[in-house]
């Protein structure tokens, strides 16, 4: 036995381990990966990026960076979110290896062992092994169809006898809940916020894939809202709009909070792959960016029609879901008495995958939750797996029916 640190002991990164696992079974029909399918990558985009770089550019691929990031790129990101309404000026980017490891810095920034960082519940995962391993006391806050709840919310930040540190939240087609908070709720959430020294960590990783180009208006950021007396630290990812294996992301802080930012990056890795920021940079200086959401914003959307159909027409009458304007997911909702491990158990002797509910709770026992991806799923499979699903699903519920 080693002394291992507590660090190392996170039960949410074990889940984390599972569902990689699980997600790239080859035999299974899976809707547990969260990540975009093989066949919609910018392959060729990116070869005839790479093969047309000036011979210098290219050497430059090979280097060491600045640790905030491949210049050209912060100027290309500044424009990006420029036009999406961001405080760029006011504001500095950091590029991360990933926008995971953006919380990972921001956490360490701030995070001494037994501070509180408030969360929604669910929430990412892989957030909340971050924040277990910095050693964070996690309160949670239930979330339903149009955001977090607010008057939990207010209830929680009196009942606690130390200010969080900060909240962290998904407001645009959440992971795993699939909702968007709607402008309302954004607008409320910062007037709870405000005053309280309380800083909001915005993970904005899906904005970019909604469905219908109407409601685009719903996927601005609170950090664009303008609001002065609240700290709001934005982040975002090429991950689900180029692929995760990128490792690409980006926060967006005041200077001061970028600053140390700044040092916990160079204690991490130095610097973020310049070969990759130079081919996200590329991507997004050629305007290739733009043209390729459309063809995923139009992929995305016949998945999740074709999962919304068969869920209707196979899911029994007691299983409900909100349907999503953007993302990946659907979070389906079960009977409260029965638990998505023992349906997982279930479905996977029959080859069918996805990801439990209890994963996305903060205190891993909320189990009346699934989550379906349907991103990562071949368009053919999908109507399989909702028959294999909802025949676990019917099942499961009729054993729970006998025993009591
Ligand atoms: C809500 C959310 N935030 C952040 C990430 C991390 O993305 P990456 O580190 O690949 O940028 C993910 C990935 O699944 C996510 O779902």
């Amino acid at each position: 036995m080693f002394a291992f640190s507590n660090a190392v002991n996170s039960m949410h990164s074990e889940d984390i381990k599972l569902l990689m696992k699980q997600a790239s079974g080859k035999s299974m029909i899976s809707f547990a990966g969260g990540m975009p399918n093989n066949d919609l990558f910018p392959v060729k985009q990116i070869d005839d990026i790479y093969n047309s770089l000036p011979e210098d550019i290219k050497k430059l691929c090979f280097q060491y960076g600045p640790t905030s990031g491949y210049p050209p790129l912060i100027k290309s990101l500044e424009s990006h979110l420029e036009k999406k309404g961001l405080p760029v000026l006011s504001n500095k980017i950091l590029i991360t290896t990933g926008s995971l490891q953006a919380i990972s810095i921001i956490t360490q920034e701030f995070i001494n062992e037994g501070d509180i960082i408030l969360t929604e519940n669910p929430s990412f995962v892989g957030a909340l092994s971050v924040f277990e391993t910095f050693g964070a006391e996690i309160h949670s806050i239930p979330i339903d169809k149009d955001g977090i709840d607010i008057k939990a919310l207010k209830r929680k930040i009196v009942s606690l006898d130390r200010t969080p540190k900060f909240l962290y939240v998904t407001p645009n087609y959440h992971n795993p809940a699939g909702i968007i908070y709607t402008p309302e709720r954004k607008k409320e959430l910062l007037e709870v916020l405000s005053g309280t020294g309380i800083i909001l960590l915005e993970d904005d990783a899906y904005s970019d894939l909604y469905f219908n180009e109407n409601e685009k208006y719903l996927t601005k950021s609170m950090k664009s809202f303008g609001v002065k007396d609240v700290e709001i630290i934005y982040t975002g990812s090429f991950s689900k709009i180029l692929g995760p294996g990128f490792r690409l992301g980006y926060m967006l802080s005041s200077p001061e909070i970028f600053e140390k930012a700044e040092t916990v990056k160079q204690a991490l890795d130095a610097c973020t792959s310049n070969f990759m920021q130079i081919l996200g940079n590329e991507f997004l200086v050629q305007h290739k960016l733009e043209s390729y959401l459309k063809f995923l914003r139009s992929e995305y959307l016949e998945r999740k029609n074709l999962l919304q159909k068969s869920l209707e027409k196979y899911m029994p009458k007691e299983v409900t879901w909100n349907e999503p304007k953007g993302g990946f997911y659907i979070w389906l909702k079960l009977p409260s008495h029965i638990k998505s491990t023992d349906i997982f158990k279930e479905s996977v002797k029959n080859g069918v995958v996805f990801v439990t509910g209890r994963t996305f709770d903060p205190a891993s026992k909320k189990d009346d939750r699934l989550r379906l991806a349907f991103s990562n799923m071949p368009k053919e499979s999908i109507e399989k797996g909702v028959i294999i699903l909802a025949k676990a699903l019917k099942k499961v519920i009729k054993n729970a029916k006998v025993k009591s």
